[in-house]
């Protein structure tokens, strides 16, 4: 298995890891930009890894534990919108965060996972396979008016409408549990766009997005980061970031780009420092070698550092 870490050369320059850090991989995925940071945290130093899906936390476990032997491996199955509690009862603060949103192209490429409409499989979509609710769930057992809504917001898709009209008119006709099935019902009512970008495409990014609450889960994670910034602004200790911390955000569509950009800015209106001034993308060649990370939006941001020692000192 393998998972080119998106922009890796951006990542370690902002983040910057030093040895004894604590770094905490929010999206661990197969642990590519961990297994990059963790020999610089060397001697010393701590990898937290969190990742709702637990197949992938542990292939990230290995492969730290590979890349720099003997460093401390904290793994987290959990939502990413637990971590800062999940950080603050272990008693640690990350000098480092990165969030690689999104899913992994392990995801993509294994059918019975059920996120991808090049392969057909059962209609899934969960990133944590304990989760109660498939995207074949939320098809069978949302109104139509809740369809459309998802659809628009999350997939942006203009023909929501219609789309959810036709998925309740050919559920009725029988259960829609695979991803070959709700591909060719949308496809049988959006015509393709002139980019050549499957009509599917949407639809299936909306339905990923609502059965693992990507948007609610980021929006919880960053409300959590500016507590923790607008503490710091204060002078007082963080609840799971450490004075100074460097914080780094991919996204790759606008749905995650706009909730990160508004905290990065809030980050900064509290003294924090912009690293990407703004946003950066991957260079050319990255793009060229890696064409996932055409759509990656990079956003680094460092906390204000004066701890509470520092401010007695004073
Ligand atoms: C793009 S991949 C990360 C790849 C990783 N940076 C690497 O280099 O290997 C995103 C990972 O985040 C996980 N993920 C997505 N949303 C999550 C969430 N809300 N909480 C925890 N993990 C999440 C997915 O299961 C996936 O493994």
């Amino acid at each position: 298995m393998h998972h080119a870490p998106v922009m890796p050369r951006e990542i370690l320059a902002h983040l910057a890891p030093c040895p004894g850090q604590v770094y905490t991989d929010a999206t661990a995925g197969l642990g590519g930009h961990a297994s990059l940071i963790a020999p610089h945290l060397l001697p010393g130093g701590t990898v937290v890894l969190c990742d709702l899906d637990p197949g992938n936390l542990r292939h990230a476990s290995a492969a730290v534990s590979l890349a720099a032997p003997g460093i401390r491996v904290v793994a987290i199955n959990s939502n990413f919108a637990q971590l800062p509690h999940e950080l603050a009862s272990r008693g640690l603060h990350t000098d480092l965060l990165l969030a690689d949103l999104g899913v992994a192209s392990v995801h993509l490429d294994h059918a019975e996972r059920g996120f991808s409409f090049m392969r057909d499989g059962p209609l899934d979509m969960r990133l944590n396979p304990e989760a109660p609710m498939t995207a074949a769930d939320f098809v069978a057992g949302l109104p139509e008016n809740e369809l459309a809504r998802l659809i628009a917001e999350y997939g942006e898709e203009r023909a929501a409408k219609a789309v959810a009209r036709k998925l309740v008119q050919e559920r009725a006709n029988g259960p829609i549990n695979t991803t070959a099935r709700l591909a060719a019902v949308v496809r049988s009512v959006v015509r393709p766009s002139p980019g050549g970008v499957d009509p599917a495409t949407r639809t299936f990014q909306a339905l990923r997005i609502a059965v693992n609450d990507e948007i609610g889960s980021l929006e919880a994670l960053l409300a959590a980061a500016v507590a923790d910034a607008s503490k710091a602004a204060r002078a007082e200790p963080g609840d799971w970031l450490a004075p100074g911390a460097r914080l780094a955000f991919i996204a790759f569509h606008s749905l995650e780009d706009r909730p990160v950009k508004l905290a990065m800015s809030q980050i900064i209106a509290r003294g924090g420092q912009d690293l990407t001034r703004g946003h950066a993308t991957p260079a050319q060649d990255e793009v060229s070698e890696n064409p996932r990370a055409r759509s990656a939006k990079l956003r680094a941001v460092r906390l204000p550092s004066c701890s509470t020692t520092e401010n007695h000192d004073v």
